[in-house]
C-alpha cells in the first residue's frame, strides 16, 4: 500500500504537461496544451492539457484524467506501477506501508539490485555481440540489420563459463543468482546460465530488463533457453516486444500476438512493428488483460500445424472471460510450415497485414473447431456440439456474442434459442453481464476508455446541469470554497450532490488541502462510488471553465438556488399537509417562517 499522503505530495510534484509530453507532442492554445488524442484516431488535436488543474481531457471521446491516470491508460500501467514511474521522473522514493493483498513484492532496494544486475548483463551481451564476428554472420544470415538488433537490445553471450565476471567483480554476490544469470552447482560453484547464445532481452511494461531468452547458434539443444522464475519476471504475465510495439500498436489499431522471440524481431525488420510474443508459455488471461489496454482488436497468429491449432485453442480458452461487445478476437492461421518469421520473408509485409485483417474471428473459429470433426447429420452429432460448447459459450463474458453463439449453435444442432439455453442451464439467468473482467483486481480497469462520456456542450443541449452539478464544477475549480457549503443545502437525491456532499465531509475533518489542485483532488476518490462523477466534473472543466469575473457571482447565486429550491420543497410539504390534514400550531410557525425566509432570498437585491 502507497499512502494517500505520498500520492497526493506526489502530485502536487509532477506536472502533468511534462509527463504527458514524454509520449505526445503538444501545442499550446490559450491556457492549456492540446494534442491529438492517442485513445482514439483523430487528425485535429481534441486532447486537451490543462496545467492549472493538473488534469486532461479529450473533448472528442471523452477520457480524462489525472497524471496518473494517463499512465495508466497510455502505457497500460498498474496504479501501482504508475505510482513509481512518476516518482521516478520526480527522483523521489515511494514509501511502502504493509501490503495486505500478500502477493510476493521484493523490498525495492532488493529489487534494484535484481534490476541493476540484468542492465548490466544486458549492456555486456550487447558489447559482446559487437566483438563476435560469429554472432553477427548468424544474425545477418537471418536478416536483421543492425538497426533492428539495436531497437531490441539483443545481445551475444560468448562462449564462456564466467563471462559475467568481467563486468561483476562480485560474482559471487545474491543478485547474480536471485536474478537467473548464474547457476550454482551443488559444490557451490557459479557459472553463467548463458554461453554462446544470442541474447534477447525481455522487457517489463516500464522498459527494464526482468529476462532473457538465449537462442543457440544454428543447431543445439536447447533451441532457447529462457530466465527462471524471479522475482523479476513471471513468465505467464510478460510479453515479448511490448514495449517497442506500444505505439505501432495504437497506430494499426490492432496488435498480432506470434509465438517466437524471432517473429517479433524479424516483422519489425519488415515493418510490421505492431506484434508480440508470448514466452514460450501458451497465452493466459493475464495476456489478454494487458493487450487490451492498447488496443480492442489481438489478432493471434499461429503456425498452420497441429501444434499452432492446440495453441490457438488455448489462446481462444484464456480470452472467453475477458471479451466485451466492443473489442473483437481474431485467429489467423499461417500456411503449413510457414511461422511468422518465414511468411513474411516469402510473401512480404502486405500479405501478412492483409491476412490478420481477414483472419477468423473467435466465435467462428470457435464453432468451426467444435464442429470439425462431428458428423452433424446425426443426432449424436448435433448433441456432442451442444455437449461440448456449454463450458465454453457459459463463460463468454460478453452478452451479445454470447447471444450469437447460442444463436448459432442452436441453428447447427436443430435446437431453438430457448432449447440451447436450457442445455446450458442459462435461460432463466439473471447472470449479470456487465460484470467486469478484472482478473487480480489491481487498479487497472479504466472506464472512461470503454465507455465515452459525452462531453459537456453534448449534455448541456440536452439539459442544464442541475445545480448540486453547477456547484460541484465551481468547487473543483475552486477547491477552498468547498468549505463556504452548507452541507443541510446539498441534495442527495444525484451523484452529483452526494459527491459534492462527500467532499464537504472530507473538506470539514481535514482531509482536504484546499490548495491540493485538481489532478490530486481527484485522485483521493479514485476507487470511491465518487470517482466517476468528481472526474468527470473535473474532465468538463479543462479547457470550459468558468469565467474568473462571474464565477464568485455564479457560486452564490446557485447556492441561493439550492436553498429556494429546498425552501420550496418544504413549503410544499406542508402545504400538502395542511390540504390533507391541517397543521400544527409548530407547524404553522414553520410555515411562516419559511415564507419569510423565501422572501428575504428572492427580494434581496443582487450585490
Ligand atoms: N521456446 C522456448 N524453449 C524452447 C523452444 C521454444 O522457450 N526450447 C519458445 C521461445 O519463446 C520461442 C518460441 O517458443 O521464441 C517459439 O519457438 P520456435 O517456433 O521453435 O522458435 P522460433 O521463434 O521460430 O525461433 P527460430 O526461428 O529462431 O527457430
Ligand atoms: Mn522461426
Amino acid at each position: 500500500m502507497i499512502p494517500q499522503s505520498f500520492i497526493q505530495d506526489l502530485l502536487g510534484r509532477v506536472d502533468i504537461v511534462d509527463v504527458i509530453e514524454r509520449h505526445l507532442t503538444l501545442k499550446k492554445g490559450g491556457a492549456n496544451y492540446f494534442a491529438c488524442c492517442p485513445f482514439h484516431g483523430e487528425k485535429t488535436p481534441s486532447f486537451s492539457i490543462s496545467p492549472s488543474k493538473q488534469f486532461y481531457h479529450c473533448f472528442g471521446c471523452g477520457v480524462h484524467g489525472n497524471a496518473i491516470g494517463f499512465l495508466m491508460e497510455y502505457s497500460g500501467l498498474s496504479f501501482v506501477e504508475a505510482v513509481t514511474e512518476l516518482a521516478r521522473q520526480v527522483g523521489v522514493e515511494v514509501p511502502q506501508e504493509a501490503n495486505p493483498s500478500g502477493r510476493f513484492a521484493p523490498p525495492p532496494a532488493e529489487q534494484d539490485a535484481l534490476i541493476d544486475a540484468m542492465a548490466t548483463a544486458a549492456r555486456f551481451y550487447r558489447e559482446q555481440l559487437r566483438h563476435s564476428p560469429v554472432a553477427i554472420d548468424y544474425l545477418t544470415r537471418r536478416g536483421l540489420t543492425g538497426e533492428i538488433a539495436a531497437r531490441f537490445g539483443i545481445g551475444y553471450a560468448p562462449d564462456d563459463w564466467q563471462g559475467l565476471h568481467k563486468v561483476f567483480p562480485a560474482y559471487d554476490a545474491r543478485p547474480l543468482l536471485e536474478a537467473g544469470l548464474v547457476i550454482e552447482n551443488e559444490a557451490g560453484r557459479r557459472y553463467d546460465r548463458f554461453r554462446d547464445r544470442i541474447m534477447f532481452p525481455i522487457q517489463d511494461r516500464r522498459g527494464r530488463i526482468i529476462a532473457f531468452g538465449g537462442r543457440v547458434l544454428d543447431k543445439g539443444e536447447p533451441k532457447y533457453l529462457n530466465s527462471p522464475e524471479t522475482p523479476l519476471f513471471e513468465k505467464g504475465r510478460e510479453l515479448y516486444g511490448l514495449i517497442q510495439a506500444q505505439k505501432p500498436i495504437r497506430d494499426a489499431g490492432y496488435v498480432l500476438v506470434v509465438e517466437g522471440y524471432m517473429d517479433v524481431v524479424s516483422l519489425a525488420q519488415f515493418g510490421v512493428c505492431n506484434a508480440v510474443a508470448t514466452l514460450g508459455t501458451a497465452t493466459t488471461p493475464h495476456h489478454i488483460k494487458a493487450l487490451l489496454r492498447h488496443t480492442d482488436r489481438i489478432v493471434f497468429c499461429f503456425d498452420g500445424d497441429a501444434a499452432g491449432r492446440k495453441a490457438a485453442w488455448r489462446a481462444l480458452e484464456s480470452s472467453l472471460e475477458a471479451l466485451r461487445d466492443d473489442i473483437t478476437l481474431a485467429f489467423l492461421f499461417l500456411p503449413e510450415q510457414h511461422d511468422p518469421d518465414s511468411f513474411v520473408r516469402s510473401e512480404g509485409a502486405d500479405a501478412l497485414e492483409r491476412a490478420a485483417r481477414e483472419a477468423k474471428p473467435l466465435a467462428g473459429f470457435l464453432i468451426d473447431a467444435l464442429s470439425a470433426e462431428l458428423d452433424l447429420g446425426s443426432a449424436e452429432g448435433r448433441s456432442r456440439l451442444v455437449h461440448d460448447a456449454r463450458p465454453l459459450v457459459t463463460q463468454v463474458a460478453a452478452p451479445l456474442l454470447r447471444l450469437q453463439l447460442v444463436k448459432q449453435i442452436g441453428e447447427l444442432s436443430g435446437l431453438s434459442q430457448r432449447e440451447v439455453e436450457e442445455a446450458f442451464g442459462t435461460h432463466t439467468s439473471t447472470r449479470r453481464h456487465d460484470k467486469r473482467w478484472d482478473g487480480d483486481g489491481d487498479h487497472a480497469a479504466h472506464p472512461a476508455r470503454h465507455t465515452p462520456q459525452p462531453s459537456r456542450s453534448a449534455r448541456s443541449r440536452r439539459a442544464p446541469i442541475p445545480a448540486a452539478g453547477t456547484l460541484l464544477r465551481l468547487v473543483l475549480q475552486h477547491p477552498a470554497w468547498i468549505a463556504r457549503l452548507p452541507i443541510a443545502l446539498i441534495p442527495l437525491d444525484s451523484d452529483e450532490g452526494r459527491s459534492l456532499a462527500a467532499l464537504v465531509d472530507a473538506m470539514e475533518v481535514g482531509d482536504i488541502d484546499p490548495d491540493c489542485g485538481l489532478g490530486a483532488l481527484v485522485e483521493r476518490y479514485r476507487d470511491t462510488p465518487h470517482a466517476d462523477t468528481i472526474a468527470r466534473a473535473a474532465a468538463d472543466l479543462v479547457g470550459t471553465d468558468y469565467d474568473e469575473t462571474v464565477i464568485e457571482t455564479l457560486f452564490e447565486d446557485t447556492v441561493k438556488k439550492l436553498h429556494a429550491d429546498m425552501i420550496n420543497r418544504e413549503i410544499l410539504s406542508l402545504a400538502q399537509q395542511e390540504r390533507e390534514h391541517g397543521l400544527s400550531s409548530a407547524d404553522r410557525h414553520r410555515l411562516a417562517e419559511l415564507l419569510l425566509e423565501k422572501r428575504n432570498l428572492t427580494d434581496k437585491p443582487q450585490d
